[in-house]
């Protein structure tokens, strides 16, 4: 059994913290805030199943950071896409070489965290398993997913220590030897979904059903796809990929409208920002991306949810 540090534990933090610990693996949680972590340490992790069953787990919790998780035989890292640098000083800040895991939306995160952790250590995993975190310390598990996982260094071992550790615990875990493919392939779906959920304030599913908003989505997805190439990634089919996600995680409230909803800042930024970014360098217009970018910007300062045809006009 292992002892792994989740940084981070929101709602894929928790969830994955769950199945650890459910498989007899030592979990310490670090937490930014201190009542999260004291609510960890005295009420301890629940888990609502996907039939609504309650499962409650001990586990450890911290604020401590970098001191606490000396003892770690592996990091977990669950932090948004924007928390990232401060996740790798705190790793960075251990001086061993630990095997890392990313496991969040959004493009970038992997070159964040080798800003201070050897690439060599460091593995993916995408997920599209579906959750939502409700108070400090308890997790719903809303749709049973996939998650793929590879390391960014070509001959690294560590994603398959890491296939190891969740294969004994983790629904379907999946090893790539693609992972930046994979990456790729996951920000078109976050792109194709997030900020369309977090616009309209619906539920994945319910996208399937806005016939004035699906040739909005399928822009912004053939302008992400046409920058994936520029960054050297040949991907098709994204639109396809989307509307599979949506109808396979129907029910699930996507992590931007979480955030809006709780007026919290969203990943956006490493989504359609990192699309926009990417372009604006190579001269490519990517009207959707920027529009996308800066209305969810609002959205985060200034709550508001808009009709499909509304949306259509703007
Ligand atoms: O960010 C999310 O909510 C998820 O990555 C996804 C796949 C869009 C499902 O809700």
């Amino acid at each position: 059994m292992k002892k792994i540090g989740v940084i981070g534990p929101g709602a894929i933090g928790r969830l994955f913290a769950f199945f650890l610990a459910s498989a007899g693996h030592d979990v310490l949680l670090v937490c930014r805030r201190e009542a999260q972590a004291k609510a960890f340490s005295e009420q301890g992790l629940t888990y609502v199943d996907l039939e609504g069953r309650a499962h409650h787990l001990a586990v450890e919790a911290t604020t401590g950071g970098s001191e606490r998780l000396a003892e770690a035989h592996g990091v977990i890292v669950t932090v948004k896409s924007y928390d990232t640098a401060a996740a790798a000083r705190q790793i960075g800040a251990l001086n061993r070489k630990v095997p890392v895991l990313s496991l969040q939306n959004g493009l970038g995160n992997a070159q964040t965290l080798a800003r201070d952790v050897a690439q060599e250590q460091i593995a993916v995993a995408l997920t599209t398993h579906g959750a939502i975190a409700e108070g400090e310390a308890k997790v719903w598990h809303k749709g049973r997913g996939q998650t793929v996982i590879g390391a960014i260094e070509a001959g690294s071992e560590v994603a398959d220590w890491w296939a190891d550790v969740l294969a004994s615990c983790a629904p379907v875990i999946t090893p790539s030897a693609e992972i930046q493919r994979e990456i790729w392939r996951k920000a078109m779906v976050n792109i194709g979904i997030n900020p369309f959920t977090a616009l309209l304030g619906v539920k994945n599913g319910q996208l399937l059903r806005e016939p004035d908003v699906l040739p909005l989505m399928r822009a912004a997805v053939e302008e992400a796809e046409a920058v994936a190439k520029l960054a050297g990634v040949e991907l098709s089919d994204s639109m396809e990929r989307v509307l599979d996600v949506c109808r396979h995680t129907a029910e699930n409230t996507s992590s931007m409208l979480q955030d809006v909803r709780l007026g919290r800042r969203t990943e956006i930024d490493a989504m359609c920002g990192v699309i926009v970014q990417i372009a604006e360098a190579a001269g490519l217009s990517v009207p959707h991306n920027l529009f996308l970018k800066n209305f969810i910007k609002k959205c985060e300062t200034n709550r508001f949810e808009l009709t499909s045809l509304e949306l259509k006009r703007l």
